[in-house]
């Protein structure tokens, strides 16, 4: 396990260690998409990871794609924010804020002005959201019109600023998991005919142009790029897998990003193909080689060993485990998340996981 404790120095990212806090939806922020002290509690309880990627957060009112979400555009959400990242690096810990624009999978009801969402065609995910009434078809949404797209670039920028503002390290762009920046990359859900459509050059253009409008805001160093090659949540598909990230990585490599954050579905062989396009950092979500539901230390540990990555992310283990780099040099045990807390509530499930017994 010795790599996982080595500290990383890239002249971009200064980390004490390389195990890495996934990025988790907990819908617990309050009205108007302000995070709250709890937040800043659960956060810094997992100060020890080398970094800390927040939960997806909103770069917009369109962007948001769950109830209970935190937000990066208005002034009470930076603020907000604001006890977060200083109660992090009181405890010496590093935190990027997840920028997540949700795209087609986002509601009406989840709006002010009811409008429908926005995605690259108007192809339903065919999936359901929960609301306050209950569980809802996500609509067809409205198909993004060339203005749409450069404000959608727009918001991203104007988040990672607001990002910067607000205390955090840097911003990671959520290009994964169905969300809109994906949206754009998969044949299934991107059907345009104009230049952010068809060929993989112009299904990779949009995501390409978030990473160099942030980039050039907030600086490189800054911004981290997460991909899910193969994941097929949210109803997105996609025909040319491999193609379609090795060009993206490719598009991505000369604007110095400070990382990729690659979660892996199982596809090993594609992320060492990533690892030679990508100069850079690479952080891996592994996904279990063995067979296992979940990926553990002793896997993170192998990915480090051959070099297939620089730093290790976990998202359940941290979830349940505030003190998870205690608990791996120790050996375990570890707790066991609690799946009925994921998603809202209050500390229980969120604040309240024990530490190892001294
Ligand atoms: C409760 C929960 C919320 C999640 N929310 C996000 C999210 O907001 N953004 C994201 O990129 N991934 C999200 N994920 C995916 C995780 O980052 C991670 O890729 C996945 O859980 C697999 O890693 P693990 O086996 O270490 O849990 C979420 C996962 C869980 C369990």
């Amino acid at each position: 396990m010795k790599g996982l404790f080595e500290p990383l120095s890239d002249g971009k990212l200064e980390l004490s260690n390389r195990l890495v806090m996934a990025p988790m939806t907990r819908s617990r922020a309050v009205e108007d998409g302000k995070v709250t002290e709890l937040t800043a509690e659960y956060y810094a309880q997992r100060a020890s990871a080398g970094l800390i990627i927040t939960e997806g957060t909103q770069p917009s009112v369109r962007g948001q794609g769950y109830i209970w979400t935190p937000g990066l555009h208005s002034d009470g959400q930076v603020e907000a924010w604001r006890a977060v990242t200083g109660a992090v690096h009181a405890k010496g810990g590093r935190i990027f804020a997840q920028l997540m624009h949700a795209g087609r999978v986002g509601h009406p009801a989840l709006y002010p002005d009811g409008a429908l969402p926005l995605g690259p065609s108007p192809i339903a995910s065919g999936e359901q959201l929960f609301t306050l009434d209950g569980m809802l078809d996500h609509p067809e949404p409205r198909e993004m019109t060339l203005d749409d797209i450069a404000q959608a670039v727009q918001e991203f920028v104007d988040a990672a600023r607001n990002a910067v503002a607000a205390g955090f390290d840097g911003v990671e762009l959520h290009g994964a998991n169905g969300y809109l920046i994906h949206q754009f990359l998969t044949d299934g859900s991107n059907r345009r005919t104009d230049a952010y459509g068809g060929t993989v050059q112009n299904r990779i253009r949009f995501g390409v142009e978030v990473a160099r409008a942030v980039a050039e805001a907030i600086g490189p160093e800054h911004v981290g790029f997460r991909v899910s090659p193969g994941n097929d949540a949210n109803g997105v598909s996609e025909s040319d897998t491999p193609e379609l990230y090795t060009a993206l990585v490719t598009a991505l490599a000369p604007l110095g990003l400070a990382y990729l954050h690659i979660m892996e579905t199982g596809l090993r062989d594609l992320t060492r193909t990533l690892r030679a396009a990508w100069p850079g950092t690479l952080i891996l979500n592994p996904h279990p080689v063995s067979g296992d539901i979940q990926a553990g230390p002793e896997d993170g540990a192998e990915a480090l060993r051959e070099g297939l990555a620089d730093a290790i992310s976990f998202a359940r283990l941290w979830l349940a485990n505030p003190d998870l780099p205690e608990r791996i040099r120790a050996g375990g045990p570890y707790n066991e998340p609690d799946p009925a807390s994921f998603y809202g509530g209050d500390h229980r499930g969120y604040t309240d996981y024990p530490l190892l017994a001294v």
